[in-house]
């Protein structure tokens, strides 16, 4: 079995560029324990064997920049809303606060969480269990400012533009500056898109998009674009970077390959605790923890092997149906009188008759690695 990655060998790696003073910054700003897959841009992960709340602190709430954090300030902070529209307008940091609010609870999981998973390794960055969290949300629906802003009849596609500007690391890479721009077709837009200012009823820390963010619930975390500037209508498919090259996959129809942009997040659940390696007492009751997620489908039953896949158990939800966010579970394990090693897997199903697959879907090259995770540990 692949050895996962440490916090320790990642920030030795050549990938961590290890700057003192960026070094210092970042412990102090991130006391949440973060893994470092990536000092600059920032890429964190939350160390998922510490799960132990429903809405992740917002200082353990991974963090996946393309590109170094911008800095704005909320005084100064215009949010456009322009295109194909009938009154373009902006509307400052007060403005957008003094809107009426909503408040969700959504789980975001970046496309990318668990490819230290896939076996050959892909490239990118190897997060393990962690780049996933949940959080409450509060800011204004993206409907408000659409229909504030009056949309034109040919409408379909709403692109959100974030501050931020670079090279992205992955090849092709355009010859220049771009930003991070993702789009979400306007019934998605219109539906439960957010426009949010505050994380766990805080004002959004700097790395996770402040001022203002969007949140698109129940689709990977590439959609909600931090650091928000423009909404721009379109009339027709956006084909941005983020859109095409990055953060797509390869569709069939009618033997012919289609690009599309990936979209809602696929079933899946992960195993907190134990973690790969743990070594277990025999002959005890273990509590196999873990949390289990989808886009869309209510996720109605998670099961667990503690033999490799030869039977299942079901577990016992923690947390109650709530759509976009995820529900914890656990199971109570009797470990094995004998010492040895076990491979213990979960697999969640939802309403609609859904199953989490037991193999990594290769249209997806390094993304949306929803397979049922195996978690080797030591009995003895
Ligand atoms: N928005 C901007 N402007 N720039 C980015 O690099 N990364 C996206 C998304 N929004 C990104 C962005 C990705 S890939 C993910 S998974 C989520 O932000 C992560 O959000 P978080 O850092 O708040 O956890």
């Amino acid at each position: 079995m692949k050895t996962l990655h440490t916090a320790e060998a990642d920030a030795q790696s050549g990938e961590a560029v290890a700057e003192p003073e960026a070094g210092a910054a970042l412990s102090s700003a991130h006391s949440g324990g973060l893994i470092i897959r990536q000092r600059e841009p920032r890429n964190l992960e939350f160390p998922f064997d510490r799960l132990d709340s429903y809405l992740t602190p917002v200082e353990s709430f991974y963090i996946r920049s393309h590109f170094p954090a911008p800095t704005l300030q909320a005084d100064s902070y215009r949010l456009s809303v322009e295109g194909a529209v009938k009154n373009s307008f902006a509307i400052t940091y007060d403005e957008l606060k003094r809107l009426p609010a909503t408040t969700i609870v959504a789980t975001l999981e970046c496309a990318g969480n668990s490819r230290v998973f896939l076996v050959p390794q892909k490239a990118g960055a190897q997060w393990e269990l962690g780049a996933v969290g949940t959080a409450e949300w509060t800011g204004v629906p993206l409907a408000t400012l659409l229909r504030k802003a009056g949309l034109s009849a040919g409408a379909c596609d709403v692109v959100l533009e974030g501050a931020d500007r670079g090279h992205p690391a992955e090849p092709p890479t355009p010859p220049e500056l771009i930003s991070y721009s993702r789009s979400v077709p306007l019934e998605k837009a219109l539906d439960d898109v957010l426009i949010a200012y505050a994380m766990n009823g805080v004002d959004l820390p700097p790395d996770h998009g402040h001022p203002v963010r969007a949140i698109v619930p129940g689709h990977y975390g590439m959609a909600s674009v931090k650091w928000l500037t423009h909404v721009r209508v379109l009339e027709e498919q956006f084909q941005g970077y983020w859109q095409t090259s990055d953060y797509g996959y390869w569709d069939e129809v009618d033997g012919i390959p289609v690009r599309r942009p990936l979209s809602d997040i696929k079933l899946k659940s992960e195993i907190a605790r134990p973690s790969t390696l743990e070594v277990l007492p025999s002959g005890q009751l273990y509590k196999v923890y873990g949390a289990a997620w989808g886009g869309g489908e209510d996720i109605v039953t998670v099961e667990v092997t503690t033999d490799g896949g030869l039977t299942w158990a079901p577990a016992t939800f923690l947390d109650p149906i709530r759509p976009h966010a995820w529900r914890r579970w656990s199971y109570d394990w009797k470990t094995p009188d004998h010492p040895g090693r076990r491979i213990l897997m979960s697999r969640a199903k939802d309403a609609a008759g859904g199953s989490q697959p037991d193999k990594f879907d290769e249209r997806y090259f390094s993304y949306v690695v929803n397979f049922t995770l195996p978690i080797e540990v030591v009995v003895q």
